[in-house]
Order: C-alpha cells, then sequence, then structure tokens
C-alpha cells in the first residue's frame, strides 16, 4: 500500500537512494534537504514527489517543512531521519563550538523532526520512523569521542521513543549501517578537528589514512540499503535496532562479545555494592 514518506538530507547519499526506492515503489515523497535545487536535481520532478527546504538545525524550517508535507499530502507514514555528518579526531584537539555543531546536527536536528513528526503519527495511530545511526554508534573508538557519541544518543534515544510509541502504532526502527559507498568520508560532508598536538600525531595519521583510503571504495552499497529500510518499513513488527552490512554485524557481535567478557572478568566487583540492609 502506498505510503507518505518523509526523509531529510534527501540531496545525496543515503537519503537520495531511500527517496528513490520510495517512489519507485509507488509511495509518495517528502525529500527535503538544505538545498531544494539540489534535492531536485538528484530526485528529478514527479507528482508524487514534493521537495522542501530543511536544514535540521533550524527549528523554524522543521515547522515549516512539516506543515508543507501535511499540506501536501495529508498525513506522514514514514519518517526517515536520515541528515547527519561525521566531525572525527581527537577529542582533544576539538572545540567546544564542533561538537555543539556535531549534536546541533545529529543529535538536536534528529530530534526535532522527530518531535514536529510524533503528534501526526499518534493522532493517526500509525507510523513507522527509522532513524540512521550507525555502527559507530555501538562503540566508541579512537577519533570517534564526538561523532560515536553523537550517535550513541540516536541509539538511546530512538530505543526509548520505541517504548514510549509502540502503543499507538507508531514503531521505531534505528538503522546501524558499517561503511557505505557515499559522500560520507568525503571532504564534502565530514569534518575533522585541526590536529596540532605531536603526542596524536601517529595514532592520527593511521586513523585519517583509514577514513581516506575508504572514501567512495567502501563496500555498503546504499542503493542496498533503500530497499532494506523498504522492507523495515513493510514488515508488521519491525526491530527496534537492526545493524545494515557485513562489517557492522561484525563490529556488532564483537561489540556484545567484549561487553560479556568485561561484565564476566568484573562479576564479582560489580556486584559488590548492593547494600547488606
Ligand atoms: N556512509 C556511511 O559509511 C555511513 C555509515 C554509518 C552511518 N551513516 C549515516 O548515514 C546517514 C546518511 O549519510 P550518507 O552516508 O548518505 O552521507 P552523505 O552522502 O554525506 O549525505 C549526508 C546528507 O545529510 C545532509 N545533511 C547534513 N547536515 C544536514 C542538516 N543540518 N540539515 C539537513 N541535511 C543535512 C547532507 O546535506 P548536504 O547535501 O546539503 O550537505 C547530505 O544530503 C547519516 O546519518 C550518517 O551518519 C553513514
Amino acid at each position: 500500500m502506498s505510503k507518505v514518506w518523509f526523509i531529510t538530507g534527501a540531496a545525496r547519499g543515503m537519503g537520495a537512494e531511500i527517496a528513490k526506492a520510495a517512489l519507485a515503489a509507488g509511495n509518495q515523497v517528502v525529500a527535503t534537504g538544505r538545498r531544494v535545487d539540489v534535492v531536485t536535481k538528484a530526485l528529478g520532478t514527479s507528482e508524487n514527489l514534493f521537495v522542501t527546504e530543511l536544514d535540521i538545525t533550524r527549528e523554524g524550517q522543521v515547522k515549516n517543512a512539516m506543515e508543507a508535507a501535511i499540506n501536501r499530502f495529508g498525513r506522514i507514514d514514514v519518517l526517515v531521519n536520515n541528515a547527519a555528518y561525521g566531525h572525527l579526531g581527537v577529542f582533544e584537539e576539538t572545540s567546544l563550538d564542533e561538537v555543539r555543531a556535531q549534536y546541533d546536527t545529529n543529535v538536536f536536528g534528529t530530534m526535532a523532526v522527530t518531535q514536529a513528526v510524533i503528534p501526526f503519527m499518534r493522532k493517526q495511530r500509525s507510523g513507522r520512523i527509522i532513524n540512521i545511526s550507525s555502527a559507530a554508534g555501538l562503540k566508541g573508538v579512537f577519533g570517534g569521542s564526538i561523532y560515536n557519541s553523537s550517535k550513541f544518543a540516536v541509539e538511546g534515544f530512538s530505543q526509548s521513543i520505541a517504548e514510549e510509541l509502540a502503543p499507538f502504532g507508531v514503531y521505531v526502527t534505528v538503522v546501524s549501517p558499517g561503511f557505505f559507498r557515499t559522500d560520507f568520508l568525503d571532504l564534502s560532508s565530514v569534518k575533522y578537528s585541526k590536529a596540532g598536538i605531536s603526542d596524536y600525531s601517529e595514532a592520527l595519521a593511521e586513523f585519517r589514512d583509514f577514513h581516506d583510503n575508504r572514501n567512495h571504495t567502501q563496500v555498503g552499497d546504499p542503493a542496498k540499503l533503500a530497499y532494506v529500510v523498504l522492507q523495515l518499513v513493510q514488515v508488521e513488527k519491525p526491530p527496534v535496532s537492526f545493524v545494515a552490512g557485513t562489517d557492522a554485524v561484525d563490529w556488532a557481535k564483537s561489540v556484545v562479545n567484549q561487553k560479556k567478557e568485561q561484565l564476566d572478568e568484573w562479576h564479582a566487583l560489580s556486584i559488590s555494592t548492593d547494600g547488606t540492609w
């Protein structure tokens, strides 16, 4: 059955692919982005497509885009919170303004769009919210203090609202992809903290090489991810957490195993805090 989709960051990468897949499946799509002309160039024009301006860090635009979407198609069945970017680098070398900017987009922007759509979905007693997180949201790593922690926030946020909204037939799935071939690691998207402290320089050079070498060579296919999202939206009881890509599945399993090993190793000390009252 045809649904109305609302997608953030639809100008390129996963957002554009999800919009294309949703349109190809006969849905109505509200494709949003910071520049309407770029979104339109990526997706073309059609009766089922409505393109509107949305920088998710701008609350006024969130409200306007949601209102315009409802005016155009009458409802929203699927929200895809896709817009985000990576801020990578060593924490000590990162300014608090850079931290705030990352959270303004990845966390508060995602929350703002979600908060704007919930009243409609709750009243219609149905809806799907797909929050694109990352395998980075499952474990912290060198150079990931800002981006990874922002995606941890997306994971915790999504899991929590999943419990609040399920009674109203609104299902939330947080998708944690591994590396996908988009502009994510391209300097048109990713941001790096300004390096300067020599104590970090060797590890940082390795970190930077690792990411530069993966730019536009990532194994994950965003078009295939888009079809996975389409399937997740169709299943009756979707998972709250979903991992996408072999690398992300391996990563998620190692995270779980490490967690279990740590819990077992420190078990006696962990439970030593219970009061004897
Ligand atoms: N590709 C990967 O390896 C990977 C892995 C794990 C998770 N992810 C996640 O996947 C999602 C999509 O990323 P991608 O891989 O498709 O990267 P991408 O090619 O860089 O696309 C990101 C999109 O987000 C938009 N965006 C950024 N900040 C925005 C803002 N404030 N308001 C509105 N739109 C904004 C960008 O808009 P502009 O075009 O205007 O810059 C762009 O269209 C993100 O949530 C990312 O964290 C990606």
